[in-house]
């Protein structure tokens, strides 16, 4: 294996906020006929998770556990819908490094754990034209 170093190697996920998971879960299962393989609550963040694919990627819906959840404000600002684009990158921490170096704007502080057990953090829109995109580097990455 290269050195690790900033390589985008897909599209990991597409992320939508939704009010009510288990609604949405049952739009795109019943009427859309896509299913749920993965679902988690990440508690720290105030998030309920359900990851659905759909070709090679994934479809990420994601809803508040409380008011005070990391996706409240925008749901109360937009009313939920297209959250975040997530990359998947050979090794995030080097990607942080690169972007930073790049003068790009940073949403997080550093490399911190995400759904699915990948090591993730989030470019501000400010600095891509209007979309929060993640950068994810999964678990079985190098
Ligand atoms: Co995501």
């Amino acid at each position: 294996m290269n050195q690790p170093q900033h390589q985008i190697n897909g599209l990991a996920h597409v992320a939508i906020v939704v009010a009510d998971l288990e609604r949405a879960i049952e739009f795109y299962q019943n009427t859309l006929g896509l299913h749920v393989s993965h679902r988690e609550q990440q508690h720290a963040r105030g998030l309920d998770i359900a990851f659905i694919p759909i070709g090679e990627t994934y479809i990420e819906l994601i809803a508040p556990m409380h008011d005070q959840s990391e996706v409240s404000r925008f749901l109360d600002k937009r009313g939920g819908g297209l959250h975040h684009l997530a990359f998947e990158v050979q090794d995030a921490t080097m990607s942080y490094q690169y972007l930073h170096e790049k003068g790009v704007q940073m949403a997080s502080k550093g490399v911190e754990p995400g759904a699915h057990g990948c090591a993730v953090a989030f470019v501000h829109p400010k600095s891509t034209g209007g979309t929060l995109i993640e950068i994810s580097q999964p678990p079985q990455a190098r």
